[in-house]
């Protein structure tokens, strides 16, 4: 049940006030990219006079094609707009089909069937990338939308060569279909993208020549949509035409929230991103208050940054969901003093108990997200997902794209984890027509009127880690970008009990003194941050290295 709270509103929302925001320190183009290709082309766009929007389209439809793990048309995602002085947030996330319902995914007994939520065309939902895009061209767009839709075209049609780590990628994934006997047409579609050879995708590129033709309506009605619901209907998917024309991107007023001299501009619900990021630096402020401050990637920084961290995700749990749907208490949740109640509960040097439930963690994921800032200081922090990596692992015959598998974000059971060990209730229970809950996290820190921060990353629920702690590196420990994407991170959710996820690259003093305080220590990796900064010296960006990035700075 959803509480209803009466605390004071510390969240503002920040509405559109129509003023030029050139400055005198902003002449430079800047991107970071997930990948080489998305950032030339998003590049190309921002050198030919299109704006932070405009190049980030372009770069929406080529990572379609050539980073299929997580670039789509088949699923969603969120994206945070700082333009002319007007800052605001476009919710492109999937949607729950008509004939979904909230025991969908529960066998005769009540259990959670392993996969469905997951693999095949039953784990998706109505795909939002291409309405998104068309919304975001419809109101910041200055080329033409054919003009934008032209890289991603001729990488489909005539091909592009395949990175070594994307043909890793399919390798491992054809590996297991074939090892758990998955029922799948992917190998039909990738397995031949092979490490430096050339990859044409035909199929898909009559796809995106629909959409460059047609807009919107070229993925949603006709030939498109008519292969996707014929698709749904051979492989017990639920997706239909009325589904299809029913989805509708959604304009949003991002939370913002200041901290120290900046605003942070984030995601709102369905993302819980934007509270968590917002409870995660505001209870790191609230403790230092009253304790020593703690150094950067310190045992003591670890600890009580893990201390937050299952405060933050106990609160998701409960509260978090659409807002279309469900009362979200976002204010109460973000409350100054709420959160320095819940800071103050944090002790130096102990763990707080935790039930004693222990779900299974993530294994492999995927989603992506990059950032761009134009000559005007315009900004655009966009995350895009199909879920896991390669999605649902199910390719509509015939369009040549991937399906999300984004329905396993919704809570398939009160209490039982997702694939990201999240678990959730009645506020993210499945119903028609209702989006996910989500962790994406795009998000811009503005100093005055100027952005000075650009930052978000894939991950699922690090996400939300990754943000927060990119962001502290970058404005409170005053990294550079570099220094800022490359920093070893750490991730805390509540469950499983007393663990943390982190990083390669932390002290070895550091990891043997978390484990003698009690912590059990996940070694995986998570994640790769696409970072701007810009300071009074200009814009500085970068990829994470251990990704397949690129990002650029170009004088005007
Ligand atoms: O929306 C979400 O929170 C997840 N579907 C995102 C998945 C993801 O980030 C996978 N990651 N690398």
């Amino acid at each position: 049940m959803i509480k209803k709270y009466l605390l004071i509103l510390s969240v503002f929302i920040v509405t559109a006030c129509a003023q030029n925001n050139t400055t005198s320190i902003q002449s430079q183009h800047a991107v970071a990219m997930p990948d080489s290709f998305s950032a030339d082309a998003a590049m190309a766009v921002l050198e030919e006079g299109g704006n932070a929007v405009d190049a980030a389209i372009a770069a929406q439809f080529v990572l379609a094609v050539t980073l299929p793990e997580a670039g789509n048309v088949g699923g969603g995602g969120f994206m945070t707009i700082a333009f002319n002085n007007e800052n605001i947030f476009l919710d492109y996330r999937e949607m729950a089909p008509a004939n979904a319902h909230r025991d969908m995914y529960l066998d005769s007994q009540g259990n959670v069937k392993p996969y469905e939520s997951l693999f095949g065309a039953k784990a998706s939902g109505i795909p939002g990338t291409v309405a998104g895009m068309w919304a975001a061209h419809q109101k910041y767009g200055s080329l033409p939308w054919a003009r934008l839709l032209a890289p991603a075209v001729s990488l489909a049609e005539e091909g592009f060569i395949v990175p070594n780590k994307l043909a890793a990628n399919i390798a491992n994934y054809v590996k297991k279909i074939e090892e758990q006997k998955l029922h799948s047409n992917f190998v039909d579609y990738f397995a031949h993208a092979k490490a430096g050879k050339l990859f044409v995708q035909p199929e898909l590129a009559q796809t995106l020549k629909a959409i460059q033709t047609q807009g919107s309506d070229g993925f949603y009605k006709g030939k498109v949509a008519d292969k996707i619901v014929r698709f749904m209907q051979q492989n017990g998917g639920l997706i239909s035409h009325e589904d299809l024309q029913a989805y509708h991107a959604v304009w949003r007023d991002p939370l913002a929230f200041t901290w120290n001299d900046y605003t942070l501009i984030t995601a709102p619900p369905p993302s819980s991103g934007g509270v968590a990021v917002a409870q995660w630096i505001g209870m790191l402020d609230a403790y230092s208050d009253k304790h020593t401050p703690v150094q950067h990637n310190s045992t003591q920084y670890i600890h009580v940054m893990s201390e937050i961290g299952k405060r933050v995700f106990a609160d998701r749990a409960e509260y978090m969901g659409d807002p279309d749907f469900i009362d979200v208490p976002v204010a109460a949740l973000t409350e100054p003093s709420y959160i320095k109640k819940r800071a103050h509960e944090i002790q130096e040097s102990t763990i707080s108990p935790t039930p004693n439930i222990v779900p299974g963690l993530p294994e492999s994921e995927d989603t992506t997200h990059f950032s761009i800032m134009d000559k005007w200081g315009n900004a655009v922090a966009n995350t895009t997902t199909i879920n896991l990596t390669f999605g649902s692992g199910v390719v509509v015959t015939g369009a040549g794209f991937l399906l999300n598998d984004e329905m396993d974000d919704f809570s398939a059971k009160p209490g039982v984890p997702n694939f990201f060990g999240a678990v959730g209730g009645e506020a993210n229970a499945i119903e028609p027509y209702k989006r996910m809950l989500s962790s994406m996290t795009p998000t811009l820190v503005k100093k005055g009127d100027d952005v000075v921060l650009v930052t978000g990353s894939p991950g699922g629920t690090t996400i939300i880690s990754s943000v927060a702690q990119s962001l502290l590196n970058a404005l409170l420990f005053d990294m550079s970008a570099e220094e800022a994407v490359n920093a070893p991170r750490f991730h805390h959710q509540l469950l499983p009990k007393d663990t943390i996820r982190m990083h390669p690259g932390f002290a070895d003093a550091s990891v043997s003194e978390l484990q003698d305080m009690g912590y059990t220590i996940d070694d995986r990796r998570f994640g790769d941050v696409h970072l701007i900064k810009r300071t009074e010296e200009g814009v500085d960006a970068a990829s994470e290295k251990s990704g397949r990035g690129k990002s650029i700075v170009r004088p005007n």
